[in-house]
């Protein structure tokens, strides 16, 4: 029987020590949580890193890490330091992830990085290769295993192969700048169906297939001189009835089964009941643009002082890839906003930000998304965002607004959240007014067209459409080779 392998950089698990024992906790972010739903309810196997280096690990907890990894289809990947130096903080996360964010000025381009990056992809490739079988379908993931495709391709002519850029495609003129951009696209062209999150994602990448390695590109299918690539987009749902049922589970919890992160947010909503609470939730990355968005926070308190004491904003940040310098930078910058904004609007009772660094359990995830009258993203660039999808699943009761950021793919398809410039403070500060006194009819109305489109388009149906789409590819590869 054939089956897939799921193949990212970080597993849906992630495996940590604590007092010389394994703890299992699941990935943040969106790869992991959207695809894991997929991985659980198919015949698949997934190959990927588990969080901890070679040295990190003990010798006699080698075998554990395998078997946990195991216990959930998964087949550990292992890395060593100076490989994840290179390979991950390295060359995907110091160069392609800024590069395709369109932050150039934070792309770097190092030789060492780039060869450790080759070496660690064919690492991952081969590791692919002792699990494939005739007949499978193996599906590739995300910008760190972008030369994957072509390294599989190289030893298994006949492979299925589909690839899944879960970050955007940046345009022609950003991406001609990499050194290497003819190696990463032959990679991904390795495949024969390669996936974005949005139409303009996949233009933008045709155009540079076109431009630097002109390759003949019709409609959206890249000619090479033995086999056609089909590129095309599938927005990246979730996992529907998970959120939605674990909110109604919520609301049915009995005062002492609620968490005490509840009972926090529950106690602000009795002392003050007019006051709203807007959420932000993030990894720690500065593509989703926090400090823009507590700067525009600031100045929406400092041009509306009604408000004083009349919102907060819950921000939670999950720690990310902090050995980056960047991402270190941005810590301080971020600590610094809080600090200044809360000394400078708190007052005896009220402060305006109630910030959390952690990653948090889901139930929590759930407190907050069910608790928050307004979900405030504002990201500077984004893939997809799955926690808005996630916000508007929760809203069980279809109240709630959300503002989104037109940067983000998924203001693509959720056009009744209330979109802005992350740029524009005016823009953030009309919307969070906007979103304060939005009468419930309305923000009924908008939700349920909203929840009715993510419920349609879930995670499972995204999968099912990109695995339907490279069967047929691969059919029409058959017929093409026959002709
Ligand atoms: P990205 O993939 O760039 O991190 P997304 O918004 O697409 O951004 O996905 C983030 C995912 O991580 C969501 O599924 C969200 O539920 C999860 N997540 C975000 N913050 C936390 C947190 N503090 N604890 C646990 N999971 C989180
Ligand atoms: C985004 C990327 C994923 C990545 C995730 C978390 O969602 O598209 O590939 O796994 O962020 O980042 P990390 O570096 O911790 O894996």
């Amino acid at each position: 029987m054939s089956k897939t392998i799921i193949i990212s950089n970080r597993l849906p698990l992630q495996i940590s020590l604590e007092n010389d024992d394994l703890k299992v906790s699941p990935s943040v972010g969106g790869l992991a949580t959207g695809l894991k739903s997929f991985h659980r309810d198919g015949d698949s196997i997934w190959i990927g890193w588990t969080g901890l280096t070679e040295e990190e690990i003990p010798e006699h907890l080698k075998e554990d890490v395998k078997e946990k990894a195991k216990e959930e289809a998964c087949i550990s990947v292992n890395l060593n330091q100076e490989e994840l130096d290179g390979f991950y903080y390295g060359f995907s996360n110091r160069t392609i992830w800024p590069l395709f964010h369109y932050f150039m000025e934070f792309t770097e381009a190092d030789k060492e990085h780039w060869e450790t990056y080759k070496r660690v992809n064919q690492k991952y490739a081969d590791i692919i290769l002792e699990h494939y079988e005739d007949g499978d379908h193996i599906w590739v993931h995300d910008y760190q295993l972008l030369l994957v495709p072509n390294m599989i391709r190289e030893q298994q002519p006949d492979a299925i192969i589909g690839f899944f850029n879960h970050i955007p495609f940046p345009s022609y003129e950003v991406f001609r700048t990499l050194p290497w951009r003819e190696e990463v696209l032959k990679g991904m062209l390795g495949a024969d169906l390669i996936g974005f999150h949005t139409y303009d994602y996949e233009r933008h990448f045709l155009s540079s297939v076109s431009r630097i390695l002109r390759h003949q590109v019709d409609f959206n299918e890249v000619a090479l001189p033995d086999r056609i690539v089909k590129v095309d987009s599938f927005p990246m749902g979730i996992d529907y009835n998970k959120f939605e049922s674990a909110a109604l589970n919520h609301f049915e919890n009995t005062a002492e089964e609620q968490s005490e992160l509840q009972r926090r947010l529950d106690h602000h909503l009795e002392a003050t009941p007019d006051a709203k609470l807007i959420l932000s939730i993030d990894r720690l990355d500065y593509t989703k643009g926090i400090a823009n968005r507590l700067r525009a926070f600031e100045y929406f308190l400092d041009n509306s002082p009604r408000y004083i004491e009349k919102i907060r904003l819950v921000m939670l940040a999950v720690p990310s890839r902090s050995n980056v310098p960047q991402y270190q930078r941005l810590k301080r910058e971020i600590d610094e906003l809080v600090g200044r904004i809360n000394g400078k609007f708190s007052t005896v009772s009220w402060t305006p930000i109630w910030y959390f660094y952690r990653s948090m359990p889901f139930e929590n995830l759930i407190d907050l998304y069910t608790s928050c009258d307004i979900a405030l993203l504002t990201p500077i660039r984004d893939g997809m965002n799955l926690v808005a999808k996630e916000y508007v699943a929760t809203r069980t009761n279809h109240t709630g607004v959300l503002i989104l950021s037109e940067m983000a793919g998924a203001a693509q398809e959720m056009n009744e959240a209330l979109i802005i410039n992350p740029n524009n403070f005016d823009q953030i500060a009309g919307a969070i007014e906007q979103a304060i006194n939005m009468p419930e009819e309305e923000q009924m109305q908008r939700m349920k067209m909203l929840q009715k489109r993510l419920k349609r388009y879930s995670v499972e149906k995204w999968a099912q459409d990109f695995m339907k789409t490279l069967r047929n590819t691969k059919a029409n590869r058959d017929s093409f080779k026959s002709i």
